[in-house]
């Protein structure tokens, strides 16, 4: 490891009820994966925004090289060659992948105009490197929300900064891209680039980082050398306090179907995808990125539209032209993308909890406010949803935070049948825990669960039985005996 390349010292930083840091230090030398971990709400965005110039500080120096820098905006951040992959994709949807990358340092002819050949070909070279298989000409808005996160990861790297952060840059990524990701960290240490790497994944943080640095309710814990320490060991000092029962199912057999899909095809997308779904099961749904999960489960729930194949419901044909048919029917889909189809960052914590129940509270043409009050109190007391109070923007809370409001509103229409998107995406230890404890509690009560999730770990411990999609269709469902990620991954890149 090398010299110190950047040091935050005594950093506070409050918002409005918030305290959000308290007197952080941290410090990252050249050559070092540094991981920033804690809870959901514990500050880590927030100390990396103030780093990247879009918070401003409100006590505390930073330093780089040694030297004590003011950084008040993104440009300030961006000379002091700092690089920040957020924890929410900022692409612009309508331009082009190679216009994304090199937005506000697109290279430049000998007569001063954007020279469009070389930003292409750039761009395409990255591209190929990552082996992504996309082609630079194309549109953000038409890329998946993994593959928006690999160009935001190349956008990052493209531009040659000393310090690169990376505040979740796997939340969406399944197992081939995050080797992808590891790869290219690997690199740049080995130039001597210091990375800051925030995620949520202990067997990442493992993996790919020297040093972690653990945060709890904006103040720093300690800092621990990764090699010398233990999973249990970060857990206590994140929460507090040791957890056990991680996972929790009671496993039984399977009872009747309740939701059947045949051969379900959409040009280019799905191919003919079958599975059957029982009362009281988790069925996890895995696959690499791409291969069509999100895109089936938009099909079921009636936010795509299909071009052959059948919907049963507890063996009638469901009509599905809209979600309004599907939730009729008493499915829920809680999505992946919580920001572009999910949650209201400009509404309180409480719209966004009961806006699909609001019609239950009303009562002679009013909201009966205490009621819904009462409600929304429930869920963020069973969810520990970090917010003041119940009239927080949902935009002010952390990012983990805002996945949790999103479950509570869909639970709060008392599904039946409950798609979950990658549920635990961004979801510290703690309330991971907390959500598989509520999964279990449905499927105990009946309710049936379809759960993707890109972390083997979590699928493979939860579900009664796994669908491994590939390339558009089911290609093998798994049963307990026959889960481990070897057989996953074999079936997930095509294995027959
Ligand atoms: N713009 C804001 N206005 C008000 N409160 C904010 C704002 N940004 C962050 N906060 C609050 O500051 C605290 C720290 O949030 P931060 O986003 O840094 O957490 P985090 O550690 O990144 O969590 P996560 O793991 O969920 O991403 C939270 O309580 C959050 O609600
Ligand atoms: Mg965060």
């Amino acid at each position: 490891m090398g010299s110190k390349l950047l040091e935050m010292k005594g950093v506070n930083k409050r918002f409005p009820g918030v305290y959000a840091l308290k007197d952080v230090d941290f410090t990252l030398e050249s050559g070092e994966v540094h991981a920033l971990l804690g809870e959901n709400g514990a500050g880590k965005s927030t100390l990396i925004k103030i780093l990247g110039g879009i918070y401003s500080i409100d006590e505390g120096k930073i330093f780089i090289e040694g030297n004590e820098v003011q950084i008040d905006n993104v440009k300030d951040a961006k000379s002091y060659g700092i690089s920040i992959i957020h924890q929410e994709i900022v692409l612009v949807p309508y331009l082009s992948i190679a216009e994304n990358i090199y937005l506000g340092q697109e290279p430049l002819t000998k007569s001063g105009f954007v020279d469009k050949k070389r930003m292409f070909d750039n761009a395409q070279k990255f591209l190929d490197d990552f082996d992504l298989g996309l082609s630079a000409d194309t549109l953000i808005k038409n890329l998946t929300v993994a593959q928006q996160q690999m160009i935001e990861i190349l956008k990052a790297v493209s531009f040659n900064a000393n310090i690169i952060v990376m505040d979740e840059p796997t939340s969406s990524l399944s197992e081939k891209e995050v080797e992808f990701l590891f790869k290219t960290i690997r690199s740049l240490k080995a130039k001597g680039v210091g990375i800051v790497y925030i995620s949520h994944r202990m067997n990442e943080l493992l993996q790919i980082t020297d040093k972690i640095t653990v945060m709890r309710d904006g103040i720093y814990v300690g800092t621990v050398i990764t090699k010398e320490t233990k999973i249990e060991q970060l857990i206590t000092m994140m929460v507090g306090r040791e957890l056990t029962n991680y996972y929790v199912r009671d496993f039984c057999s399977l009872d009747d179907i309740v939701l059947s899909v045949n051969n379900l095809s959409k040009r280019g997308v799905l191919d003919n995808a079958s599975f059957e779904l029982h009362k009281g099961e988790i069925l996890g749904f895995a696959g690499l990125v791409g291969a069509g999960r999100s895109e089936l489960m938009k099909c079921i729930f009636g936010l795509d539209s299909f071009d052959n194949g059948e919907v049963f419901v507890n063996g009638e044909k469901l009509i599905i032209t809209n979600p309004n048919d599907a939730i009729k029917n008493k499915i829920a889909y809680v999505t992946e993308n919580r920001k572009e189809e999910g949650l209201f960052l400009i509404k309180s914590v409480q719209y966004n909890v009961t806006i699909k129940v609001l019609h239950e509270f009303l009562k002679f043409f009013r909201v009966n406010s205490k009621y819904e009050n009462n409600m929304t109190n429930n869920y963020i007391r069973e969810l520990s949803i970090k917010t003041p109070n119940t009239k927080q923007l949902v935009g002010n809370l952390s990012g983990g935070n805002q996945q949790k409001v999103l479950i509570a509103r869909w639970l709060a229409t008392k599904p039946r049948i409950l798609i979950l998107d990658e549920p635990t995406r961004g979801v510290d230890v703690g309330a991971k825990a907390e959500i598989y404890a509520i999964m279990n509690q449905l499927v105990r009560e009946g309710v049936s669960i379809i759960m993707i999730s890109s972390e083997l770990p979590e699928v493979i411990n939860m579900s009664d039985r796994i669908a491994v999609m590939y390339k558009g269709k089911v290609q093998k469902m798994l049963n307990r005996e026959q889960f481990n990620q070897e057989t996953i991954m074999y079936y997930a890149t095509g294995g027959n």
